[in-house]
């Protein structure tokens, strides 16, 4: 299910606690240092990646982004961009076979899917390698404590992944290293795993 919630850029990240602003610092690094050529971001959100890309590396950035409000938002200076307001399931039967140098599936975006093959199914199709940035398991507390300083309604779906869903930030679960390699490792070839901060690490992965 692909909420339509509307958060403008303010709302949606003023009130971000530390540990997700760090982790937003670090991936940056990540992103700025991997991306390359035909980018597609999936799941774009508000486009918060574009300010990380490095022109001189990036021919295209192509955003998915299912929710309109989001996807109204996006908007790229120097770099040819266009958006698709569509789920990436719906948006990738449009796009050709190894289409993307780069994908990005940033900020726990993995964990929209509540089966990940509806996701890498099709983008292993579409993209000669991806990069994956996802929330860490054991920070179970503070992400509690976040949801409920926020007063963002949720509920704790599963303990054993670590899954709160809300209608705000939909469901969120957090992945060991391991999750991440059982799941990708079917679809795409995991070249590399990384720490960002203590909360999050990423996984790049090669199509096969
Ligand atoms: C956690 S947000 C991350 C946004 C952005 N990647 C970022 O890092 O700022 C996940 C995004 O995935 C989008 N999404 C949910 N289901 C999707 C689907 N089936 N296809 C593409 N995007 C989807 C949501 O609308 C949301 O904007």
């Amino acid at each position: 299910m692909v909420y339509q919630i509307q958060m403008s850029k303010k709302s949606a990240f003023d009130a971000l606690p530390r540990f997700i602003t760090c982790y937003f610092g670090c991936e940056l690094d990540v992103v700025r240092k991997y991306a390359h050529g035909n980018v597609l971001d999936v799941g774009a959100g508000i486009g918060r990646a574009l300010s990380y890309l490095d022109p001189d590396k990036v021919d295209s950035y192509h955003a998915v982004e299912p929710n309109t409000h989001f996807a109204s938002e996006i908007a790229a200076d120097g770099i040819p961009c266009t958006v698709t307001p569509r789920t990436f399931e719906e948006a990738a039967a449009g796009f050709g076979d190894r289409q993307f140098d780069t994908a990005l599936v940033l900020w726990n975006t993995l964990s929209m899917w509540e089966d990940p093959a509806d996701l890498l199914v099709p983008l292993s199709r579409v993209a000669k390698s991806v990069l994956f940035t996802v929330v860490a398991k054991g920070n179970l507390p503070a992400r509690l404590a976040y949801y409920r300083a926020a007063r963002i309604p949720h509920r704790m779906a599963d303990a054993s992944t670590e899954n709160i869903v809300s209608e705000q930030w939909q469901t969120n679960r957090a992945y060991s290293w391991r999750d991440l390699d059982t799941i990708i490792s079917p679809h795409l070839a995991v070249v590399e795993q990384g720490c960002l901060t203590s909360y999050s690490h990423f996984a790049i992965a090669e199509a096969k």
